[in-house]
């Protein structure tokens, strides 16, 4: 139907007759001739009609906004003064001698060019269709398309496979809750949805494949937050024969044709690697945010022989820890009242306090410090602690005791969150390898050991023996690829031994049965010649979310979720009809009028 993108319509057009389709964004009236902003994919062009063309002129009378339209016309320079060089196609316009309305528009939820935050994000879900008109929206999937584009070509000339995996299958342990279908055929069995590839892409190793990667929708029934949906898309890979060098080198090429092609950024040849403990004692979370210079400082051997009872109890507990977190200049900055609410802040982290001291004059001593713990902690303790943390005047020192992970948790979120309010975080693109990972962690709650990544990950070497002993001091050999604080994938060499997998799954408290039940297939093929083997899962979510600047991964997805994880656009999820549920051997228990909102 048309010639032309309107947003392409440029100089090198003048005089020529072109055809256009689009969307009206803006229609004005000026002295008798009327001006249409067109809007299509590529971007907007101004239309113009005059009063001398009789017919068209009734016509463009009728035009709203986001009528669809068809014009044929004259592409003209525009008369001096009147050119809007903001636009790309600001020097011209399109003279219109044939128009077409293709079709109309009833009065609109919202203007599609208002900005996305004055309206709210369940109506841009509901009316997604305008929201999606929008240019920075259009901007947003042509970029998504372009890098998986790129994605593709890339594995594609390294010789991988790309390959599906079933969407109705069992159960794949990433430790969410499953999404369940019912089967009709074997009533009370379900399928689950795949929270993500991972036995399948296994599977692919064992049977020769060599080289797997595939563009996975994934399930997860999970709490949702900004970077969380409940069906998100993963970058999954898979490789015979290979070690982690390997898949470190691979996805460092990936990401940097990713940045080069999209954003035009040079990122450095190799990333940084940081082992787990490290990561943890030094930022206090396994995806450290490392554009942001604060660092926690290990005072546990300071403390221990302290009378202060809230740091020396932690200090002398094997499963405790005590740090402080030095804020340059905050004792200047931080009112009373932020330090009371960062005292709140780290209580969702479980900290039972927020200990401080503020330091007014390094040379004064205990004098030239302000806190409510100096007066429980002696001069050669409080120097120590000014020492080891580099103490300036006018710094601020946050103190946690408690059990380690609290620890961790609370100082690595305050690390964060003053960065952030204090304008600390510095530009740029910091990626971060994540390795050593612990094998297992104890759940206190459930009284067992748990899989920190998934139960198919391969132990060290040099661990084996640890593995029964000591479960706690077994490291893993996966890895996560972080950035700038975003966990973007995570991966690992896998177990390709179906006895070391057996004892694995018995240190976990799977019984032999419900292994044979949940992951005898995989014991099989393990057991039918499995090459060693090693993967990785990127979110691509989460990539392009960061890769976009935008503030949720609902703005790179076309057809999210909401929070509560419903679809407003079609309703879903939403009842079905009785007979249905017979045919699927289901019966309902609460009716859906009980569902919350
Ligand atoms: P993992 O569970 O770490 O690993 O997932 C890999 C990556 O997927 C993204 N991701 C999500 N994105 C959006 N919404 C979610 N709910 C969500 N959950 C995860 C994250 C994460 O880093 N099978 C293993 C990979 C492997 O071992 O090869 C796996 O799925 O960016
Ligand atoms: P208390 O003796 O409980 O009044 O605590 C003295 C100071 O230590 C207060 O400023 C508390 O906020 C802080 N505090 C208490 N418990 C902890 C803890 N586990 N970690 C860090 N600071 C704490």
């Amino acid at each position: 139907m048309r010639t032309h993108y309107c947003g392409q319509v440029s100089e090198a057009l003048l005089d020529k007759t072109i055809t256009l389709c689009g969307w009206v964004a803006n229609r004005r009236d000026h002295g008798g001739v009327i001006f249409v902003d067109l809007r299509d994919r590529e971007g907007i062009v101004q239309i113009v009609f005059n009063p001398t063309q009789k017919q068209n002129f009734e016509l463009a009378n009728q035009i709203r906004h986001e009528y669809v339209l068809k014009v044929v016309g004259v592409v003209r320079k525009r008369p001096a003064g009147t050119e809007n060089l903001q636009r790309k196609t600001g020097k011209i316009e399109v003279d219109v001698t044939e128009l077409t309305i293709l079709n109309r528009a009833d009065p609109l939820p919202f203007s599609v060019d208002e900005y996305a935050d004055k309206v709210s994000e369940e109506v841009r879900l509901k009316y997604r269709v305008l929201d999606l008109r929008r240019p920075d929206m259009q901007a947003r999937f042509q970029f998504r398309a372009k890098a998986t584009h790129l994605i593709r070509n890339y594995f594609d000339k390294n010789g991988f496979l790309d390959i599906e995996t079933p969407i109705l299958t069992k159960a794949t342990p990433e430790g969410a809750r499953d999404y369940l279908v019912p089967s009709r055929t074997q009533p009370g069995h379900f399928f689950a949805l795949p929270q993500s590839p991972q036995l399948f892409k296994q599977l692919l190793m064992v049977g020769g494949m060599d080289r797997y990667y595939q563009i996975a929708r994934c399930f997860r029934d999970e709490d949702l937050r900004a970077d969380r949906q409940p069906e998100f898309t993963q970058l999954d890979v898979e490789a015979s024969f290979i070690d982690e060098e390997f898949m470190y080198e691979l996805l460092e090429g990936l990401m940097k044709t990713l940045f080069k092609e999209l954003l035009q950024v040079e990122l450095p040849d190799t990333f940084p690697r940081m082992t787990y403990r490290e990561a943890m004692l030094r930022y206090g979370s396994d995806k450290p945010d490392l554009r942001i210079p604060l660092e926690l400082v290990e005072i546990s051997d300071l403390v221990k022989q302290s009378e202060f009872h809230v740091f020396a109890h932690p200090a002398n507990d094997p499963e405790g820890r005590v740090a402080a977190l030095r804020i340059p200049q905050g004792g200047e900055k931080l009112s009373r009242k932020e330090i009371d609410d960062y005292t709140h802040f780290v209580k969702q982290y479980k900290a039972k306090g927020l200990a401080y001291i503020k330091v007014n004059d390094v040379e004064k001593g205990v004098e030239g410090l302000q806190s409510p713990i100096v007066k429980f902690l002696k001069e050669d303790v409080l120097q120590a602690i000014l020492k080891a943390t580099g103490a300036q005047n006018g710094d601020i020192i946050f103190f946690g005791a408690d059990k380690s992970k609290i620890v961790s948790d609370t100082l690595g979120a305050l690390r964060v969150k003053i960065a952030h309010d204090l304008g600390l975080v510095q530009e740029g693109w910091r990626f971060l390898w994540v390795v050593d990972f612990p094998m297992f962690e104890y759940d206190e709650d459930a009284k067992r050991w748990v899989a920190l990544h998934h139960p198919f990950t391969a132990p060290h070497v040099n661990a084996l023996e640890t593995l029964e002993k000591n479960p706690g001091a077994c490291l893993s050999r996966a890895y996560d690829i972080v950035l700038n604080g975003t966990e973007l994938g995570g991966g690992s060499i896998r177990i390709h031994d179906a006895a070391l997998q057996q004892s694995v799954f018995d240190l976990l408290g799977i019984e032999k049965e419900q292994a044979c039940a949940k992951f005898g297939f995989l014991l099989d093929a393990l057991r039918l010649g499995s090459p060693p083997m090693g993967g990785i899962a990127l979110g691509i979510d989460r990539m392009m979310m960061l890769m976009s600047g935008a503030q949720s991964i609902r703005e790179v997805i076309a057809f999210p979720k909401t929070q509560t994880a419903t679809c407003p656009l079609t309703n879903a999820p939403s009842e079905v009809d009785e007979a249905q549920l017979k045919e699927l051997s289901v019966a309902v228990k609460k009716q859906p009028k009980d569902r919350k909102e």
